[in-house]
């Protein structure tokens, strides 16, 4: 990013891992607020040409994180609406330290719930033998992180996408509304 672009900051921050919904309740929250979306694997996809299973297999996890952490970290900078994290992009502590000071999301789920929502899909992180099993190690692993950095946390399962942006909504009035009131 050129140092005469525009410095913004973004309205809320999704995190929480694979399978919580971050992608689709972010549009849905967005759109509410009136504001624009950005996915930060999308991001990820669009700036590299490349399917994040792809960048995996072809440069390993630890040049992903890299590639991740600097267009979190870009996005965090520039974008002024409704940013989703992939969701190991806060274990890596360029990323947490980022995200201090944002109004940052956690959006919370089961191990069941998270993993029926990605089991046929093709994340590299539970390709292999035993995809619940690792699913749920990986969650374990990263819950007390998630929690942390999160502003507050927001149930996956409270209801349909609408309605866990609504929640979202509800937490998130309380910290907008003095700054809409002075720019409006
Ligand atoms: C990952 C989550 C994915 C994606 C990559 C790694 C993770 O994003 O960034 O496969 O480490 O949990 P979603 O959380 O959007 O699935």
């Amino acid at each position: 990013m050129s140092p005469a672009a525009p410095q913004r900051r973004p309205v809320a921050v999704l995190i929480g891992f694979m399978g919580a919904g971050k992608s689709t309740v972010g549009r849905i929250l967005a759109d509410r607020l009136g504001v624009d979306f950005v996915d930060t694997d999308a991001e990820i996809v669009r700036i590299s040409g490349r399917e994040i299973p792809e960048i995996f297999t072809a440069e390993g996890p630890a040049r992903f994180r890299e590639i991740e952490r600097d267009v979190v970290l870009d996005v965090l900078r520039s974008h002024g609406g409704v940013v989703a994290l992939g969701g190991g992009a806060v274990m890596t502590p360029a990323v947490a330290d980022g995200l201090q000071g944002h109004r940052v999301v956690y959006l919370r789920v089961t191990a069941d719930d998270g993993f029926a929502r990605v089991r046929d899909s093709d994340r590299p992180l539970i390709a292999g033998d035993d995809p619940q099993r690792r699913y749920r190690e990986l969650l374990d692993g990263r819950h007390e992180t998630y929690t942390r950095t999160g502003t507050f946390a927001v149930d996956a399962a409270a209801g349909a996408p609408g309605d866990v942006a609504d929640a979202i909504l509800a937490e998130l009035a309380r910290t907008l509304v003095p700054e809409r009131a002075s720019t409006t």
